[in-house]
């Protein structure tokens, strides 16, 4: 008889030692983050049949137009987090302060604060494209019991206990990492579970992919500009292939299973880039590494940056590690 594929439900419990120091409540965590994950891909995939697309009339704390989806997605996981009792407070793209979580449970007994981007790259909701979720999972370092300070969620990267992604695309794929490499599980939703489809990733060293929104070209450094005419030279493997969807996850995740490079670097109109450290580089950060794979800001390691604030942005260069080491190169 042929043997299914292990659920995500099966895989947590049979990878207890990567939950070693934490009592069930991470455990428990990356429940509440797979339930969320499921309401918001039944959401999304009423897009177009109920009134879920368009924008909401509301600018975030970004300065970009959130979507009702935005909205949505922020709603189910902060809902989820809070309602579980599991963590004891929450940084979201679309919250400008962080969310202290307390009240009658007493939440701030937790030990885990979670960062997320609920839903990235929402500007391709309404036109049919795949979207994302990211987050990240720190230990807080303010004492338990207390309401959670600012410092507890701008740790650097290398201090996260956990981090994943969620891409909505041809289908629904919940890929993380404990520190122990790097797994993705793909749901299946007539029943609503998800199966280990993708175990152990690893991206290749190089690929043939290059990531990036040449539409900014003018604005780019040199160096920047350097590699993309090094990327479309034909000479050894190149010309590599232009692949840029415009929603982070999926860019990473299709460069992850085939190796790329995936770059938002700063330009003219913005100093440090678009993406957010704390909730969007950082998760993807260690989950590339975990995958054998490098992330730096073009110069330094994403996950050593010391973050000051959790809205923070910086410039990203993250993919197959001889490909990111080469764009690097550039920029000196
Ligand atoms: P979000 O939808 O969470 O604001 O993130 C959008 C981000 C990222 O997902 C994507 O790669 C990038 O913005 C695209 O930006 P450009 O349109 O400037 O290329
Ligand atoms: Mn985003
Ligand atoms: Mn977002």
């Amino acid at each position: 008889m042929k043997q299914h594929p292990q659920t995500l439900g099966e895989f947590i419990i049979s990878n207890q030692k990567d939950f070693e120091y934490s009592s069930g409540e991470l455990t428990r965590l990356l429940n509440c983050i797979r339930l969320a994950a499921k309401v918001v891909n039944h959401e999304i995939r009423q897009a177009g049949l109920v009134d879920i697309t368009g924008t909401i009339g509301n600018v975030n704390v970004q300065g970009e137009e959130q979507k009702k989806l935005d909205v949505f997605a922020n709603n189910v996981f902060i809902n989820a987090l809070t309602n579980r009792n599991i963590v004891c407070g929450i940084v979201s793209e679309e919250n400008e302060d962080f969310i202290t979580i307390s009240g009658a449970n007493n939440a701030h007994r937790n030990k885990y604060v979670v960062v997320m981007d609920p839903l990235d790259g929402s500007s391709n909701i309404d036109v049919g494209v795949s979207v994302g979720t990211v987050f990240g999972i720190y230990r807080r370092v303010s004492p338990e019991g207390t309401p959670v300070t600012k410092e507890d969620f701008i740790q650097a990267g290398n201090l996260q206990v956990a981090a994943g992604y969620v891409i909505y695309g041809t289908s629904t794929i919940l890929v993380y990492t404990t520190g122990n490499g790097v797994n993705g599980f793909t749901l299946n939703p007539a029943i609503g579970t998800y199966y280990l489809s993708h175990p152990n990733i690893r991206i290749p060293r190089r690929g043939h992919v290059y990531s990036i929104n040449e539409g900014n070209y003018v604005h780019f450094p040199q160096g920047v500009k350097d590699y993309i005419k090094y990327c479309q030279r034909e000479e050894d493997d190149r010309p590599y292939t232009s692949r840029y969807i415009g929603s982070m996850v999926s860019d990473i995740h299709r460069n992850l299973l085939q190796g790329g490079i995936y770059i938002y670097p700063k330009s003219n109109e913005r100093e440090d880039g678009k993406l957010r450290l704390v909730y969007e580089c950082n998760p993807v950060a260690f989950i590339v590494e975990q995958a054998g794979g490098v992330a730096t800001d073009g110069h330094r390691r994403i996950l050593d940056i010391k973050p000051t604030d959790i809205h923070q942005r910086v410039p990203l260069f993250a993919g197959s590690s001889e490909m990111v080491k080469e764009a690097m190169d550039f920029l000196k």
